[in-house]
């Protein structure tokens, strides 16, 4: 409360140099590479906000899609992709029909990661389709862009931006197979942090510890599968051989859907941040909810 009149002279400075930021920034320019599907939803309002605070917008849309509509706020630039809408549709679903079989534990692995396989190839089209498009990279490299916003979930976005050499913003949920660890190069000592899908917490007793330490290797296996065609793909562009690592180390910034009340403390670097809250942004009242059946229909 007395901070104003004690220090009048560096706050009057602050506000001095504020005024002279915010009246010197431009708007600048925006790439959104969008993640069809969910991700988009948040995205779409994280773009409102910048368009809000006078920045422009171009978001890339393949010619089929989910959720992927033009609004006010962005222009839309359009590419064509080498699939219909029908095969689109036709392939989730099926995916998301196989997502809610019942089945024993390795047999849903097995289809767990020929789905993702499945669902990679048909990002890795849609991959393919952009980034050798001429027309549009020239589009794109002639119309100097301050940033990549992207969520690198399917990095297509992160090679993008490198291919451009234009910085990258990360806009994430979460990442399988500790990807961003490893493209941030944070530390996840096995004994600690618990990997994802193991569903160990992180009070884990010696046993549980051999197994956190061990489970990588068996999804290392599976992000082989799932990404090797994209590296390739990568390697393809870039014209020499190209690290997953190397695609997830380009974002300058990563900004997590997330926050330590649902997810595991863990190290983070400097350029990590969580913005979990986010998503509350557009609350709606709650439908009245009877907790007790509610319970009685768990205990049930
Ligand atoms: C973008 O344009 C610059 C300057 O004309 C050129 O050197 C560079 O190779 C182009 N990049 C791509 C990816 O086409």
């Amino acid at each position: 409360m007395s901070a104003g009149l004690h220090a009048p002279w560096p706050v009057l400075l602050g506000l001095w140099l504020l005024l002279c930021v915010s009246s010197g920034a431009q708007g600048g320019k925006v790439l959104v590479v969008p993640l069809d599907g969910s991700s988009w939803l948040s995205m779409r309002q994280a773009v409102q906000a910048l368009h809000a605070r006078g920045h422009q917008a171009v978001v890339l849309v393949p010619d089929v899609s989910m959720h992927l509509k033009g609004e006010e706020f962005f222009t839309m630039k359009h590419y064509e992709v080498s699939y219909t809408q029908d095969e689109f549709d036709r392939f989730f679903q099926k995916y998301f029909h196989a997502t809610f079989e019942r089945q024993p534990l390795p047999m849903k692995f097995l289809k767990g990661v020929e789905k993702t396989k499945q669902s990679s190839l048909i990002y890795l089209k849609t991959c393919r389709d952009l980034v050798f498009n001429k027309d549009l990279i020239r589009y794109l490299n002639s119309s100097s862009f301050d940033v990549v916003l992207t969520d690198p979930l399917w990095p297509c976005g992160a090679l993008l931006a490198k291919y451009l050499s234009i910085p990258a913003v990360f806009f994430l949920r979460s990442i399988p197979f500790e990807l961003d660890s490893e493209g941030t190069q944070s530390p996840i000592p096995s004994s600690y942090i618990p990997r994802t899908l193991t569903a160990l917490t992180d009070h884990m007793t010696f046993l549980e510890r051999v197994k956190n330490m061990l489970f990588p290797l068996a999804m290392n296996y599976v992000c082989h599968v799932c990404f090797s065609p994209f590296a390739s793909l990568a390697s393809d562009l870039l014209q020499r051989e190209v690290s997953l690592r190397e695609i997830f180390g380009y974002g300058s910034i990563w900004l997590f859907r997330g926050d330590f009340v649902m997810d595991y403390p863990r190290p983070i670097m400097p350029n990590m941040f969580f913005i979990g809250g986010i998503n509350c942004l557009n609350r709606k009242p709650l439908s009245q909810v009877c907790i007790g059946c509610f319970i009685q229909a768990l205990a049930r």
